[in-house]
C-alpha cells in the first residue's frame, strides 16, 4: 500500500476528492496516512477528522526557525514512512531538504495548463484572474511532480476546461475543480499506486 502525505492549507474539496475515490475504490493499493496543514483553522483538518485520519498543524511560525520548520516537515513524513506526498492547496514553498529526500514521489495539483499561468505567485484566484484576463478560451488543470522549481517538475495528467463568456474567477475556478481537478489528482494517485507511472529525463511515461 502506498503510504499518502496529503499536504493541505485551505478547504480541502481536492482533499475530499481523494478520500471519495479510496472509499469508492477509483484509488487502489494507497491509503492516508496523515493531513498535514500549516493552517490550524483549515476546514481540510476537519475532513481528515471526519475521515478517521491524523490531521497535522506544522506551521512555520511555531518554529524557532524556517530551517527548523523544514526539518520538522521532513522528519514528520520519515517518521510515518510515506511514499508519496501530495500537494493539496498547500500553500507553503516545500523545501529543498524534502524535494531531495522524495524526488519524483511528490506531486502538486495546479489549475491551469502549465506552462501557462502558473510560476512564482500564481496561485488559488490569481491563477484564474491571469486566465480570464488573457482571454483564453480553454483553461484546465495539471497534475506534476515537484521539484526545486515553482511548477516546473514533470507533468503527469492534464485536463482542459473551457472557459465561457462572462466567467467570474469564481466561476472558473469552481468549474476547473470539478470538471478537471477532482479527477486527475486522485487518478494520477492511483496510477503512482499501481506502478503505471516513470519519468525518463522530464518526461512522464504512463502505462494504461
Ligand atoms: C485548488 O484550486 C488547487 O488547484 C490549488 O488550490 C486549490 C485548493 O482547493 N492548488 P482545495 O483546498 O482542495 O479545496
Amino acid at each position: 500500500m502506498l503510504r499518502l502525505a496529503v499536504l493541505v492549507s485551505g478547504g480541502g474539496t481536492n482533499l475530499q476528492a481523494i478520500m471519495d475515490s479510496l472509499d469508492s475504490g477509483k484509488i487502489t493499493n494507497a491509503g492516508i496516512v496523515t493531513v498535514i496543514s500549516n493552517n490550524a483553522g483549515a476546514y481540510a483538518l476537519k475532513r481528515a477528522e471526519k475521515y478517521g485520519v491524523e490531521g497535522l498543524v506544522l506551521s512555520p511560525r511555531d518554529y524557532p526557525s524556517r530551517e527548523d520548520f523544514n526539518q520538522g516537515l521532513l522528519e514528520a513524513l520519515k517518521e510515518r514512512e510515506i511514499d508519496l506526498v501530495v500537494l493539496a492547496g498547500y500553500l507553503v514553498v516545500v523545501p529543498p531538504c524534502v524535494i531531495r529526500e522524495f524526488e519524483n514521489r511528490i506531486i502538486n495539483i495546479h489549475p491551469s495548463l502549465i506552462p501557462s499561468f502558473c510560476g512564482t505567485g500564481c496561485y488559488g484566484l490569481h491563477v484564474h484572474e491571469m486566465a480570464l484576463a488573457r482571454g483564453v478560451k480553454i483553461s484546465g488543470a495539471t497534475v506534476h511532480f515537484v521539484d526545486e522549481g515553482t511548477d516546473t517538475g514533470p507533468i503527469i495528467l492534464q485536463k482542459p476546461v473551457p472557459v465561457e463568456q462572462g466567467d467570474t474567477p469564481e466561476v472558473l475556478q469552481r468549474r476547473i475543480m470539478e470538471q478537471a481537478e477532482w479527477i486527475i489528482l486522485p487518478r494520477a494517485i492511483d496510477l503512482i499506486a499501481n506502478g503505471k507511472v516513470r519519468v525518463k529525463d522530464r518526461t512522464v511515461w504512463i502505462e494504461e
